[in-house]
């Protein structure tokens, strides 16, 4: 892998300052290995001219579905319940090993092609494996792992269903296998994949495993009345409630959607340091609801962006949350809401501390991770007029198709719409 030195680019820092300087970036490894300006080219470095272009840390999305890409537009126009029921459970249970490993490396194309670096991922009961194999051969850095459903019944089916102790067996034997690979860039996070769909021994043997092996647990949350009411029925608590009730309310914890909260469930994820990943294509189209973004962030709790799997959103595009994590607040809250550096810092920084990886991976400064994306935003539809903020334009008017280098681990992954590493023996 030969050293990388970018030239003459604006950057997007997002360190504590939250900088934006106009310099060069040299890449040696897997890490920044210098920042400045009229850097000399070293033998053997790969030269980036960025004159005109705009660098940013890549993007974090700490909810996506990869299993689910190849069902885009299978399960348009249903709400949560039934469309888990009638369209992603089956299409789930008929997975193969093939089709779950090109359903991942569709979906890292896209995440990658639109200059997002890293995802927390929840494949399916089955063939988890390949998707790992998919995330190894593609460059993207991810935490991942096999849903967990050992609940009975639910018109979950059969094919889905699993005991508990293997649900268990096969989660570590994965973890085992994948958890550091490629120096740490791939980590196992358990994935029970929602309330509804675990038993409590589960739940609490997830628990106990994560904090043995250090990993995350990454679930769903409080996305709709309808599973609230079936949450209550079965445990008869809230949702966040009965979650720290068998004590996996921690900073290990990252929880999608959290849509429906009280002021109780709000005080439990700050004060136990949870992490919640905000997918707001996903909560509109699936008619969810519009999560209290705005409280959380005045109550500090952590915050990060997701788009969730292609059939809840159509789209993997980070440039597509933001926009709209923005936009979905200022109705109700007014235009200063949710700014766009709010949403930027969700989208990088925000996605680091979520992962537990906020001294590597979120901000560009020297002895951080390489992991970036080179835009051009000097498109039609971003060309700046005078001195606005690059944040500002890349919040409210970027795309995917500005994205045209992606860098992961100091490797480039993606140039211009191709994918580097598809190929690549693992
Ligand atoms: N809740 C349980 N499973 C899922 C899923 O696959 N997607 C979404 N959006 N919510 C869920
Ligand atoms: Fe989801």
């Amino acid at each position: 892998m030969a050293d990388i030195l970018i030239r003459n680019a604006e950057i997007v820092t997002m360190n504590s300052s939250e900088d934006i300087i106009t310099g060069d970036i040299r890449i040696k490894g897997s890490l920044i290995a210098e920042i400045g300006s009229g850097l000399t080219p070293q033998a053997g470095e790969t030269v980036i001219d960025a004159t005109n272009r705009t660098v940013i840390p890549g993007f974090i999305q700490t909810h996506i579905h990869l299993c689910q890409t190849l069902f885009r537009g299978k399960g348009d126009d249903l709400e949560l319940m039934d469309w888990l029921r009638k369209r992603i459970w089956p299409l789930e249970a008929a997975h193969d090993e093939e089709s779950l490993y090109y359903s991942a490396m569709l979906g890292i194309g896209e995440l990658i092609s639109s200059g997002t670096t890293t995802i927390v991922d929840m494949e399916t009961v089955h063939h988890t494996d390949f998707a790992f194999q998919a995330i190894a051969a593609s460059g993207i850095r991810a935490l991942s792992g096999k849903v967990m459903m050992d609940q009975k019944g639910g018109d979950v089916p059969a094919a889905l269903q699993e005991d508990t102790a293997s649900s268990l067996q096969e989660s570590v034997d994965l973890l085992e296998k994948w958890n550091g690979y490629g120096g740490g860039r791939i980590q196992y996070a358990f994935s029970p994949r929602f309330v509804i769909s675990c038993t409590e021994p589960l739940l609490t043997e997830v628990r106990d495993l994560s904090a043995r092996y250090g990993v995350k647990v990454h679930t769903h949350a409080s996305e709709n009345l309808g599973e609230i009411e079936i949450v209550q029925a079965m445990t008869g608590m809230r949702n966040i409630v009965y979650l720290d009730h068998l004590g996996l309310a921690n900073e290990r914890l990252i929880l999608a959607h959290c849509i429906w909260l009280d002021a109780e469930e709000r005080r439990i994820l700050r004060e136990r340091g949870v992490h919640v990943s905000h997918c707001p294509g996903s909560n509109l189209k699936l008619a969810s609801g519009i999560a209290d973004t705005p409280g959380m962030l005045h109550e500090h709790v952590s915050l990060s962006l997701g788009a969730d799997g292609a059939p809840c959103n159509n789209n993997l595009d980070m440039f597509n949350e933001m926009r709209l994590a923005a936009i979905i607040q200022k109705p109700q809250h007014g235009p200063t809401t949710m700014d766009a550096r709010s949403v930027f810092r969700m989208a990088t920084i925000g996605g680091a501390k979520a992962v537990g990886m906020e001294s590597s991976i979120g901000s560009i400064e020297v002895g951080k991770k390489a992991d970036l994306a080179l835009l051009n935003l000097r498109n039609f539809h971003t060309f700046p007029s005078y001195d606005v903020d690059p944040i500002s334009r890349i919040v409210y008017s970027a795309t995917r198709a500005d994205v045209e280098t992606t860098i992961i681990d100091g490797e480039i992954v993606m140039e211009r719409g191709l994918m580097k590493t598809m190929d690549k023996e693992i």
